[in-house]
Parts: C-alpha cells; structure tokens; sequence
C-alpha cells in the first residue's frame, strides 16, 4: 500500500485547519494551501492558538506542540502541492468552486498522488470525474471541530479503487478518528440524517411550534445531545446547512428535503450563524 508522509490540505477556514492540526500531530508533513493570504494566516495561528492552549490544559507536551507545529508549512500557490502523496480539499461547500480545484489539483500534483475532498454532501462521483484520476479520488468528511470529533465519514465514488479507500481509511484511522464507509449518494450517511433534523427543528421555530431556546434544551436535555439542533445549524453554518439541504432535495427530489422558508429566509439576510455572531441566537463575534 502506498505509503503518505506529506498531506496537502487546501483551504485554511474551520475545517481545513482543524485537519492540518490533527494531521499534524499524529506524524504527517503538511502543507496548507490557501489562496487567500489573510485566511492562510489566519488558520496558521490559528492552529498555533490551539497547540498552545493544549499544553496550557497539559493534553499535549510544549515539545510535542513545537514539533507538530513545525511540520506544517504554508502555502499560497496550489503549484506548492506538488509533491504531496495525499491532498484534502477543505474549500467552500460550492460545487463549481471544488470542480475547478480538482481539475487545478489534477494539472499540479504528482500523478500517483491521492485526491480526497472534505465535501459534506457533493457528489465524489461528480467531483472525480473532472480529474484524469478517478480511482485515486474519495470523500474524507470530517467533522467540526476536527481535533475533538472522533469520526472521518469515508465517501466511495463510483470509479474509487479499493486500493484509494483502504489508503484513506489508514490515514483517518492513524489521525485517531473512527472511519465509517459510505456509498456516494446525497448527503452520505451523516447529513442525510442529521440535516432533516436540523431542517425540522427550524419548520418547528417557524410553525410556532417552540421558541428557538425552548427547542434547543428540548433537545439537549430530552434527547442527550451536546448542542440542541438550531444551535449546532449556527456552529456548522446557516449558509452550509441550506446548502446541504438543497443538494438533498435537488438529488432525492423528494418534498421531504424542502428546505425550511425560515432558513431560507436567515441566510439571505446574512444570518449565517456563529462565524458572523448572529443565527438562531447571537454571539460575541
Ligand atoms: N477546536 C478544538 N477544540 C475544541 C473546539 C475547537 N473549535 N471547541 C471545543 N473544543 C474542545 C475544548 O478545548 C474542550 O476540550 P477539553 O475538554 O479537553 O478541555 C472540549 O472541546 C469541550 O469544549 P467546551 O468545554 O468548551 O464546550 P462543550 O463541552 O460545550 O463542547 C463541543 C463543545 C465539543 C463543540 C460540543 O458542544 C459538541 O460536541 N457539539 C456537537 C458538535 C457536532 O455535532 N459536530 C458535528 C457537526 S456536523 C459536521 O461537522 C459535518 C457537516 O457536514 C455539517
């Protein structure tokens, strides 16, 4: 099996630096890409910030912080990734915008190298298919925050060869996180599951039904769920659940999937949640 050393991780917003940490601390050389200077920083301290507040809570050694933090470098050209043996994508959730970094990332790494997108509902099939690469191209969906939650949800495009998904497997199980295999169909296993949940909490709030902190504690402490489902849509993301919940309902086309008016209603108004302070509930930005 092909051995990976160097991970190339492109975006460094939530998911991306949370990747390029724990890849970093279970032995990969990274390199993170992001074609923004001031996010490219941003993540890079960013990961710094969270190696440093470990030591402080003695989860990790200073050395052990020194050393992870030394293997990622930056990088601002998608060219620097050339000789990565694995790249994750971590961009945007938009379908256009994750084709044309694969068809980038096909013309520029190494050809034998693995290519695997942290999409949360786009088609792995589709997503391959722009590259020459198909069988070297699988889904590695993580979840946020990255360095705290245990599982990668493996996807399986049409043309991923046996030998692509076994490789991802290992690098999810030696970053400490539990695998699960899931065919490549809207939504894969997770979202399929967890975002009509999200989206009927908000048909709730928007039938009357309960107010917004009534249904969250509801939720907490009835179903024992460490966030209630309108405070976890604010962490994910108001504009990333929408999103999601149109890919399935584009791709089942069942009215099931309708995405809540209300929902619809707060990301035109640029309530996208925690990362801008105001969602379902506010936030010290
Ligand atoms: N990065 C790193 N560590 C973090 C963190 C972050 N962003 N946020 C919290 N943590 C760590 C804290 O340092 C703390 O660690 P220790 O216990 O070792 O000190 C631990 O997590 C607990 O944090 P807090 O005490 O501050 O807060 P909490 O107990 O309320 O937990 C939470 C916070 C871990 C986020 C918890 O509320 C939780 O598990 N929420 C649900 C998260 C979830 O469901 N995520 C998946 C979303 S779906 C997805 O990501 C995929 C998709 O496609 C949409």
């Amino acid at each position: 099996m092909k051995n990976i050393q160097v991970v190339g991780i492109v975006g460094a917003g939530q998911m991306g630096r949370g990747i390029a940490q724990v890849a970093a601390q279970t032995g990969f050389d990274v390199i993170l890409f992001d074609a923004f200077k001031n996010s490219l920083d941003f993540g890079h301290n960013f990961i710094k910030t969270q190696l440093d507040k470990g030591v402080e809570k003695a989860k990790w050694s200073a050395d052990d912080a020194r050393v992870a933090f030394g293997r990622i470098k930056t990088a601002s050209q998608m060219s620097d990734l050339k000789n990565c043996d694995l790249v994750i994508e971590a961009a945007t959730e938009k379908k256009e915008l994750k084709f044309e970094i694969f068809k980038q990332l096909d013309e520029v790494v190494n050809p034998e190298a693995l290519l695997a997108s942290n999409t949360s509902s786009i088609s792995i099939t589709e997503i391959a298919a722009v590259t020459k690469r198909a069988g070297k191209v699988a889904g590695m969906h993580f979840m946020n925050p990255v360095p705290v939650m245990k599982l990668v949800e493996g996807i399986r495009g049409l043309e991923t060869t046996d030998e692509t998904f076994n490789i991802v497997e290992a690098v999810a199980t030696k970053m400490g996180k539990t695998f699960v295999r899931a065919q490549d169909y809207p939504g894969f296993a997770v979202n399929r599951i967890l975002m009509p949940m999200i989206n009927e909490a908000v048909y709730a709030l928007y039938e009357g039904v309960a107010t917004a902190k009534d249904i969250d504690t509801a939720m907490k402490l009835g179903t024992n769920q460490p966030m209630g489902p309108l405070e976890l849509a604010d962490f994910i993301g108001l504009d990333t659940c929408l999103a999601i919940m149109n890919v399935l309902h584009d791709g089942l086309g069942d009215t099931k999937y309708r995405p809540c008016p209300l929902l619809k209603n707060y990301v035109a108004a640029g309530r996208y949640g925690r990362k801008n302070g105001k969602g379902f509930h506010t936030y010290d930005k």
